[in-house]
């Protein structure tokens, strides 16, 4: 189903994410007819290009991050023609005059800041003050959403002035991931789980985002930042909200992000021996984190594993264990939700193990599988196996034919319909940097060193050693 016609002003158009993600999403959507005809997208940024340039940019960025599959010559002709270009800066009062007669009246107007944060509340006073946002104006923003949390209050402070919290939209892309969209489905459109879906019944939770790829390009920034900031603040807590929060009464955005800021709220201090930080060091291949962030002296972490403990009375006695770093083994995001063992067991232990799990795949392979413990198939006698009831995405439901859209496809669009559901709130945000800060500010005061830890690998041994001695394990990476 189409949505309104709209101009979407994309700040930050010629930047790195606008090409790889933002651009190539829009299309996508104008592919699958979404993206309605009189729909256009408005490229701004600081460089002087013509229309024409920026054109070729966008066909550019669509041939390198579009799949062959998806790239239509005609179709790319028919979207580049909607999209035009206009060079800005905040001081020059004609280019907002300029801006303001290329953006139609009855249309829905969005505003997407794909650019360093430090510009939001500037570009967001003059959308303001040159008339050209309105109150059913949409701004979109990207993350980081500050470094921590008076740097994110200040934002928040900053676009208040110009912008409303209903119009505004807080990007965090993993909540526009399929699979994470799922995980509420299966959560709360089954009668099977919520029973089971507490300490009694759950040991752990354990989320894992890996990554293979370094820091290189992006290690001025990373090292400002590290993993804590970089995807615990935002990606992993938003993953472990969505597990951890109350049913919300209806589908909708507030209830939604209320419940998911009690959780953030309930959260506990994390004590030192709770965390386990790490840096690759070089291989063959590829440099070492140091390099990469040309900082010999780094004592910022490519890596961490934290134990994360929720004060409330569906999760008291349930840690969840949370790791995400650079360089690592594999790319793989998943959720585990481990169950307990059966309280007594009737057959032999010599089996497979009694308790059961969820998996849900993120990426790569979304989907999700259930182990079950069933008997072994044969002549054999009770023996036990695990055997997972398997779901693949990709094969059940790709929607065009295996093809998983892109996070960003979702979110665009949502925020063309204005659903905040997938979107973070305000005090979503501040609540989770409160919560963030004191871990930052106990390992910077103590003076922590990360780990070393060899590319290829599921990180440091300490973060191993971190479920190990509670009688756990992660799931293999290697
Ligand atoms: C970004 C982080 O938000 O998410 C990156 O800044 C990270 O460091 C990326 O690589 C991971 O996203 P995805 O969708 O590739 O898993």
């Amino acid at each position: 189903i189409p949505v309104d016609p709209f101009d979407l002003v994309l700040f930050g158009a010629t930047g790195d994410l606008a090409r790889r993600k933002i651009l190539p999403s829009l299309y996508r959507r104008f592919l699958a007819g979404q993206m309605p005809e009189e729909a256009r997208v408005i490229g701004a940024a600081r460089s002087e290009l013509s229309d024409d340039d920026f054109r070729d940019l966008v066909r550019e960025a669509l041939k390198e991050f579009v799949s062959e599959k998806a790239f239509d010559a005609d179709t790319v002709e028919t979207f580049v023609e909607r999209c035009s270009y206009i060079a800005v800066d905040a001081k020059d009062d004609a280019c907002w005059q300029q801006l303001k007669s290329m953006i139609r009246d009855d249309v829905i107007k969005a505003f997407y800041f794909s650019v360093a944060p430090s510009i939001f509340g500037p570009l967001a006073e003059r959308l303001r003050d040159h008339g050209i946002a309105c109150e059913n104006s949409r701004l979109i923003v990207e993350k980081p959403f500050g470094t921590d949390l008076e740097t994110a209050r200040k934002l928040n402070d900053k676009l208040a002035t110009s912008f409303g919290e209903s119009q505004i939209y807080r990007i965090d892309h993993f909540l526009g991931k399929e699979t994470v969209q799922n995980l509420m489905a299966v959560r709360f459109a089954n009668v099977l789980f919520e029973p089971l879906w507490n300490e009694r019944f759950i040991d752990h939770v354990q989320i894992t985002v890996a990554e293979t790829v370094g820091v290189g390009g992006r290690g001025s920034y990373y090292d400002t930042s590290g993993a804590m900031r970089d995807m615990v603040q935002n990606h992993l807590m938003q993953l472990l909200c969505l597990i951890a929060m109350e049913p919300p009464n209806q589908f909708e955005a507030d209830r939604l992000r209320d419940e998911k800021l009690k959780v953030i709220r309930a959260l506990d201090p994390i004590p030192p021996e709770d965390i386990v930080r790490g840096q690759y060091k070089a291989s063959k291949e590829n440099p070492s984190y140091a390099e990469d962030a040309e900082n010999p002296d780094s004592l910022t972490e490519s890596f961490i594993a934290l134990k994360v403990g929720i004060s409330n009375w569906r999760w008291k006695h349930t840690p969840f264990y949370l790791r995400t770093g650079k360089r690592m083994a594999r790319r793989m995001s998943e959720i585990v939700v481990q169950f307990k063992e059966t309280p007594h067991s009737i057959f032999d232990r010599d089996g497979a193990s009694r308790a059961n799990s969820l998996t849900i795949r993120l990426q790569p392979d979304e989907g999700m599988d259930l182990s079950l413990t069933i008997k072994e198939p044969g002549p054999g006698g009770m023996r036990l196996v695990n055997m997972p009831l398997d779901m693949s995405f990709a094969d059940a439901l790709g929607p065009r034919g295996g093809e998983i859209p892109d996070a960003y496809e979702r979110l665009i669009m949502d925020v063309i319909r204005g659903d905040q559901t997938l979107f973070m709130r305000g005090d979503e945000v501040e609540a989770a940097w409160s919560w963030t800060d004191p871990v930052i500010a106990g390992w910077e005061e103590r003076g922590d060193k990360p780990h070393p830890y060899s590319q290829g690998t599921s990180g440091p041994e300490a973060a191993l050693m971190l479920m190990h001695r509670d009688g756990r394990r992660w799931r293999d990476l290697e």
